[in-house]
């Protein structure tokens, strides 16, 4: 997983506005027991959220693990393998039975990311996947098919489950701003732009599986700091749209918007807003905020929401924002504003999230668990959630071989020097890390520490 980034810009305004999720049609799936419930406008309202047995027992052998073991995390269908369960982990079947299990007839919202899109991750290396980019029948036919043909079983689908499913990471935003003449672009996005298969292989997830009655489908929309420029913000929305609209899908077949997805960007920075200045500079001039429109997550996922309204999507749609890394807590945590001597020493002073350069994105030292798992907390917002479990690192500080299509990327090595999109800076990776996906339990020790709230 790689979570890009910026590239400086002009101006485009969005406010933020309010709402929670979903449009929806019952659906009348399967030929016995209870007709599926209408959907509702926010799935997470006066739902539990299914904790993934696998997780939460990694979770729980850890030195007080304990504390967060019982929070619910995202299941990552990664590969077509992972649909009948890999290396020990539960299929899809097993945890939607579990996930009956625990639900004791009350509504339960489970929660997919489904992960597989052909020439996937393209602007980097860590979870390359196994799919190569031409290979889009094989996307449709042996990934979102058999998904959906499991979730369209009567048992799931005439069930209290709300299926959460949150779609292709990373994907559209790469095709906005790793591509063309960007001095971010790689040959990979450019090939996969030009080829079509990502917005083929979103639109088809997004009908297929919003065509099930108890489905709600979020699209992944990158973080503020990597879509909140003015070059990237409206051109993604943009792209969101030709998506949702591709083969055969409206928009009413997406519920909303993921943003943070296993990134790091701090739900709300405190400390200083994009509209300060000191000495009449604004803060958008300082190293750290680069001319973004938006310092946070919380004031982001907002504002893209709306944008998306804007474009055409129901006014209803609502956000997720992934809050499993982004505390920022501990010791190192600015109590207050940072000295108005110049912008730079200002925002470096007060701003909560620490990365050397918010385009790093992988095993990020210092980083805390975030909020916990949490139904509707701000107006536009469904839910935050832990979609990427904790503990689970982003890719390898070596090469590590392996059978999963996962290369090494050097963004996870924490001597690299960097690249055009983290500035040239250096990684800012926790060292000795393994395969994107594996327990890393270094770093999950670093996330129970720096927790915010803490734990
Ligand atoms: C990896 C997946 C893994 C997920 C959750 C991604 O970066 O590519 O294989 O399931 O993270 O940890």
């Amino acid at each position: 997983m790689s979570r890009r980034i910026r590239m400086a810009g002009t101006l485009l305004a969005a406010s933020a506005l309010t709402m929670g999720a979903l449009t929806g049609v019952a659906s009348a799936q399967g030929d016995s027991g209870r007709a599926a419930a209408a959907k509702v406008d926010n799935p997470y309202s006066g739902a539990k959220v299914y904790v993934n047995p696998d997780w939460s027992a990694k979770a729980a052998a850890e030195p007080g693990g304990s504390k967060i073991s019982n929070q619910p995390t995202g299941v990552w269908l990664d590969r077509i393998a992972a649909i009948n369960g890999t290396g020990g982990a539960m299929g899809l079947r097993t945890h939607l039975d579990q996930a009956l299990q625990q639900s004791g007839g009350s509504p339960t919202v489970v929660q997919l990311v489904v992960y597989d899109l052909p020439g996937r991750d393209c602007a980097a290396l860590a979870s390359n996947g196994e799919l190569g980019p031409t290979e889009i029948d094989k996307y449709k036919t042996q990934f979102i098919d058999p998904i959906a043909s499991i979730l369209s079983e009567s048992k799931y689908a005439n069930s209290n489950l709300r299926i959460v499913t949150t779609i292709e990471i990373d994907s559209l935003p790469n095709l906005v701003t790793n591509t063309g003449s960007r001095p971010t672009a790689t040959p990979q996005c450019d090939t996969m732009k030009a080829n079509g298969n990502y917005v083929k292989g979103v639109g088809y997830a997004l009908n297929k599986l919003g065509a099930i009655g108890n489905v709600y489908n979020y699209v992944d929309a990158g973080h503020h700091g990597w879509i909140g420029w003015d070059d990237n913000f409206n051109p993604t929305a943009q792209v969101l749209k030709e998506a949702a609209t591709a083969e055969g899908s409206t928009v009413d077949k997406v519920a909303g918007i993921i943003v943070n997805t296993a990134n790091y960007s701090a739900l709300e920075e405190n400390n200083f807003t994009v509209n300060d200045s000191v000495n009449g500079t604004t803060v958008r001039q300082s190293k750290w905020v680069d001319w973004n429109k938006y310092v946070d997550e919380l004031s982001f996922a907002q504002a893209f929401r709306q944008e998306l309204v804007n474009v055409g999507f129901p006014s209803n749609i609502g956000a997720l924002i992934d809050t499993s890394r982004n505390g920022w807590g501990g010791s190192a945590r600015p109590s207050g504003p940072g000295a108005k001597t110049d912008v730079d020493t200002y925002v470096n002073g007060g701003r909560y999230d620490r990365r050397i350069h918010i385009g790093n994105w992988c095993n990020q030292a210092g980083a805390g668990l975030g909020e916990r798992p949490k139904t509707a907390p701000a107006s536009g917002i469904d839910a935050y959630v832990w979609m990427k479990p904790p503990g689970e690192s982003d890719g390898s500080s070596s090469e590590i071989p392996n059978d999963e299509g996962k290369g090494f990327d050097r963004m996870c090595d924490p001597t690299y020097t960097g690249n055009p999109r983290n500035g040239n800076n250096p990684s800012g990776a926790l060292a000795n890390a393994p395969v994107s996906g594996h327990w890393f339990s270094a770093q999950f020790q670093e996330l129970l520490k720096n927790a915010y709230p803490a734990l």
